[in-house]
């Protein structure tokens, strides 16, 4: 036989279309005639007129479309060459795990359908070689399943009354990915690579969580067009489609990552500070994991800022208490009376104010250890992320790469 073309591979069917010149010969015994007495070495003679062998392909499994051709060529030796095209329709187990990387190994069992071994006794007249050779001179179709290669084994199948020759040739099929890759993997590849850049964008920033969420927006609507180029079938799942299932899990997560950071960076302030232990473990140890080393605390430099007028406060109170002193006592003491009044007015609102100030650093302090801690576990997840992006990665890359060295 030799392989024409390779008209398509069904996955949902599991159905194999292909062409072929299939060439049958044998001999009558008994037939002959003398080549000079009768001026030729062969004749054509139609096909109904003699005695023609009843074989098939076992896995066929849709009625044969080709046209048919009449006559078969008869020899004075009796041997008759029979060729005629067949389009085969033939079950093959396909294997889409490693899809588009894939290569598929499908069968085509030449035998009698009748006739047991005894009867009738297939062999193989060419060699494989021969007939890849042949096949991919011929070769008309260019489209998505390259012929890879042929094997072929001589084989018997035993059965209770008998047993039946065959000759098996396994078709090796490759698909070419390009196509996939274009279409599916590099794009995929873009919107991941987005989403890792992403993590450059502030955490503060709600922008970052809605510029996740549109990220996964898109990729979904990428999801569901390409959904069409994928193979379906009920048994495996293709590498593929996990492929495509962490690239969406790794969006949701870092868009959950996203919204916790936000959390404890905008949320948490309100609530109280920063616990002991989350602030040792995390400015002091993560933060070193990270490269982010602890920063210098501000809140001392504003407190003793705040001093020097109290001090000046209390030396003006204490002058005039002693002017008051050395003075004349009633003369003095009505005048005294509102400026001192005034003083202490003064000076409680100063602690006031002061008290309020306190307060307004101890939140914004809490605050700013907040942000730290957020800062700290966001890189502390970017390093995470991008370690199992790798991860998975390589391991998928890994397995296709096994694939295509076969
Ligand atoms: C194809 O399948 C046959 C039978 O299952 C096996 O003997 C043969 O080695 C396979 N060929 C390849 C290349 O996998």
């Amino acid at each position: 036989m030799t392989v024409v073309g390779i008209l398509g591979v069904d996955e949902k069917a599991q159905a194999l279309t292909t062409f072929l010149w299939q060439v049958l010969e044998w001999e009558i015994e008994g037939l002959s005639w003398d080549e000079k007495e009768c001026g030729t070495k062969r004749v054509s003679v139609p096909r109904e007129n003699i005695w023609i062998p009843d074989v098939h392909i076992a896995e066929f499994m849709d009625e044969d479309t080709s046209p048919q051709t009449p006559y078969v060529y008869l020899y004075n030796t009796g041997h008759v060459y029979d060729d005629k095209p067949i389009r085969v329709v033939s079950s093959c187990q396909l294997v889409i795990y490693t899809f588009p990387f894939d290569i598929q190994n499908c069968t085509l069992t030449f035998g009698s359908y009748l006739h047991f071994a005894g009867e009738i006794k297939v062999i193989q007249s060419i060699t494989v070689a021969e007939v890849l050779e042949e096949s991919r001179q011929v070769i008309q179709t260019e489209g998505e399943w390259e012929l890879f290669d042929i094997e072929a084994a001589q084989t018997t199948l035993e059965i209770d009354d008998g047993s039946y020759s065959e000759v098996k040739y396994y078709i090796i099929l490759r698909r070419r990915p390009t196509l996939y890759v274009v279409n599916l993997l590099i794009p995929s590849c873009f919107l991941i690579t987005v989403d890792l850049f992403s993590f450059m964008l502030p955490p503060d920033s709600v922008d970052r969580s809605s510029f996740k969420m549109t990220l996964i927006l898109g990729y979904t609507v990428f999801l569901i067009i390409m959904n069409d180029l994928l193979p379906v079938t009920g048994e495996t799942t293709p590498l593929i489609n996990v492929f495509f299932c962490i690239s969406l899990a790794l969006m949701v997560a870092s868009l959950l990552e996203t919204v916790l950071i936000t959390n404890i960076q905008y949320s948490s302030r309100q609530y109280s500070a920063v616990p002991h232990w989350i602030s040792v473990v995390v400015l002091r140890y993560l933060a070193v994991v990270v490269c982010l080393p602890p920063k210098k605390k501000k809140s001392n430099r504003i407190t003793v800022s705040l001093h020097p007028p109290a001090t000046v406060n209390t030396i003006i109170i204490s002058t005039r208490d002693l002017q008051s002193d050395s003075g004349d006592t009633p003369a003095v003491k009505p005048p005294l009376d509102p400026t001192l009044d005034e003083l202490r007015r003064l000076s409680r609102d100063l602690t006031a104010i002061r008290l309020q100030m306190e307060k307004h650093f101890q939140g914004s302090k809490s605050s700013n250890e907040w942000q730290m801690v957020g800062t700290v576990i966001d890189r502390l997840l970017f390093g995470v992320y991008i370690v199992f992006i790798s991860a998975s990665f390589i391991t998928i890359i890994c397995i296709w790469s096994n694939v295509m060295g076969v």
